[in-house]
């Protein structure tokens, strides 16, 4: 199938992948509103069009934490990627690097992070949730210092996992699941020999490598639901705060209070996220949250923002809003699927592509350029 633009590789994937995995990767929590909403108020952000500008040297390069991205975006934590495509994170990350920009390891890789660290010529960020397992987090904070982790993106939006009832319906979880996945395996043949026979192990590789035991994907929800701490609150992230020595992002931050909240405790970024609409269904999406965020913390710490960037035209509306880079998940997990680090380095490329063509209409050079000037009005 020809892939033409950044959003083909959804179909793309959609084809390949046995369709526990699609869905899981597609789906959103209960009636997945803010999952559609994610992309549709991102969609409606109308751009102003400017001309005769002179934006011959467009320049799409910003500096982040201390390091310079190609262009403002980074790869987000996607747990199980290495599932998607054979030893997915490392082909991942290294698309990633190809491209200069950051690759996010998530807690719930595949591969461990000894794995992905060493595949790859820049530093790469490590993603770490909340869990009850006090010493698991110690001992992943050190292997990922150990491995020259530069940025730690902490996630806190996950307390508890929202249902995803498409997983039910799926085989990803619910009656006999293991038995439906491997019959989808089975009619998924392409899928079945490349990452299903050759991509093995299937594993937690964090996980496993801290417990000494094989922690496979039946054990996957079960290990989550079982380790999310509700009980968290700021002043346990402390001595995390104190223990890391890099910049330390907060991940899955939606209302301008929370934001100052982390401005207070100190952190060096956050992402302005709903997890992709994966958790509490109903909730704003991040176009319409970011705004108020941006103006009640931005200058004083960095901002990031995820959930319905699929294109470079979201990448540009993201900046105009607010942000200072994004993240990006279902969309490379679609062309890592696809067409695994190839596809990858290629969606990069059209994004930068789409990115240079907003940037040219817009009259906006470079990335600083790119603000509230942008858009043709501010969102309600
Ligand atoms: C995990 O973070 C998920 O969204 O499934």
């Amino acid at each position: 199938m020809i892939i033409a633009a950044s959003t083909d590789y959804r179909a793309a994937a959609r084809r390949r992948l046995p369709p526990f995995l699609f869905h899981y990767i597609d789906g959103g929590a209960y009636a997945e509103q803010t999952l559609r909403r994610n992309v549709a108020d991102l969609e409606g952000i109308a751009l102003r069009q400017r001309v005769l500008r002179d934006v011959a040297d467009l320049d799409l390069s910003t500096e982040l934490f201390g390091e310079r991205l190609a262009f403002p975006a980074a790869l987000a934590p996607v747990g199980l990627s290495g599932m998607y495509a054979r030893r997915g994170e490392v082909q991942a990350a290294r698309a990633a690097a190809s491209r200069g920009i950051p690759f996010t390891l998530s807690t719930v890789s595949v591969c461990a992070i000894e794995e992905v660290a060493p595949a790859i010529d820049r530093p790469m960020w490590f993603q770490l949730y909340v869990l009850r397992d006090r010493g698991f987090m110690r001992a992943a904070l050190e292997r990922a210092q150990a491995a020259g982790c530069s940025t730690l993106v902490f996630t806190v939006d996950m307390p508890t996992p929202g249902a995803r009832y498409r997983d039910a319906h799926s085989g990803m979880s619910g009656p006999n699941a293991a038995m439906r996945r491997l019959w989808q395996a089975a009619t998924h043949p392409r899928w079945a020999w490349d990452v299903g026979l050759h991509g093995r192990p299937h594993d937690l590789g964090n996980i496993s490598a801290y417990r000494g035991t094989a922690t496979g994907l039946a054990d996957y929800i079960g290990w989550l639901g079982a380790n999310f701490d509700p009980s968290i609150s700021w002043k346990d992230l402390e001595w995390i705060r104190a223990f890391w020595r890099g910049p330390m992002v907060i991940k899955g931050i939606l209302d301008p209070d929370d934001a100052r909240d982390a401005v207070r405790f100190g952190a060096d970024g956050i992402v302005v996220s709903n997890h992709g609409g994966r958790q509490l269904d109903g909730v704003l999406s991040t176009a319409h949250a970011l705004p108020a965020i941006a103006d009640a913390v931005g200058g004083s710490l960095k901002i990031l923002a995820d959930s319905g960037v699929r294109s470079g035209l979201d990448i540009v509306r993201m900046l105009a809003l607010g942000a200072d880079a994004v993240l990006l998940g279902r969309a490379f997990v679609y062309a890592l699927a696809a067409a695994g680090q190839a596809g990858v380095a290629h969606l990069l490329d059209l994004l930068q592509q789409e990115m240079r063509v907003a940037m040219t209409l817009t009259g906006a050079r470079t990335v600083a350029a790119i603000g509230r000037d942008t858009l043709v009005a501010p969102p309600r």
